[in-house]
């Protein structure tokens, strides 16, 4: 790890990855949507996000016109394949936690992607951490408080940075503005992959 920053709450571990570290999780997460494949989500208005996504794990989150919540199948039918193990050992040296996530929510975000600001409230208890991890090109991390509306501040967010979510931080709003495409040299084809690691406890 290169540096711990603390932005209000969130607990930012710039290089936590190392460059075999991070080409290691790139083949696990490659694995994963290999069996369970990126899809696009639409909102429950029918607007299709930016980004691209799958799961691992016992539950996967999804968005239709349904609205947002967890599943324990991918939309296309298929159970969502198990959190791959450096991702569980990643979890465990960060948080120091006994219990496992349910959730690993992978996120492909293309030259034009971005993620609004938004809370992490699909989950049933607020008390465990949610840690993120960043791949690939850079992505401009926007920070605020528990309100809409309130003050934020930015971090650019590069590969191998994890980023944890916890206490006060826990339902803070967080988004992604942009992301500087091609900035790194980790995806051949350029574009930034985010994982979070979520307890769900349903
Ligand atoms: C998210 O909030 O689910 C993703 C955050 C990120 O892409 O860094
Ligand atoms: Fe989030």
């Amino acid at each position: 790890m290169n540096k711990r920053l603390k932005i209000r709450d969130f607990e930012v571990l710039k290089g936590f990855l190392s460059s075999d570290a991070q080409h290691g999780l790139l083949d696990d997460l490659r694995a994963v949507a290999r069996v369970a494949p990126m899809r696009s989500p639409v909102t429950r208005w029918g607007k299709p996000m930016s980004v691209k996504m799958t799961s691992a794990g016992r539950l996967g989150w999804i968005s239709d016109r349904r609205g947002y919540r967890y599943e324990a199948e991918h939309p296309d039918g298929m159970a969502w394949p198990p959190i791959p193990e450096t991702i569980l050992a990643l979890w465990r040296e960060v948080t120091e936690l006994d219990r496992e996530p349910d959730c690993c929510l992978i996120n492909y975000y293309g030259e034009d992607a971005r993620m609004g600001l938004h809370q992490d409230k699909d989950e049933g208890d607020f008390d465990w951490p949610v840690v993120s991890v960043s791949l690939g090109d850079e992505g401009l991390f926007r920070i605020g408080g528990t309100e809409r509306g309130g003050s934020t501040e930015s971090v650019w967010l590069q590969s191998g940075d994890v980023v944890v979510m916890g206490g006060a931080a826990r339902l803070a709003y967080h988004g992604v503005d942009r992301i500087r495409f091609g900035s790194s040299r980790l995806l051949p084809d350029g574009g930034r992959i985010n994982i979070t690691l979520r307890v769900v406890d349903l």
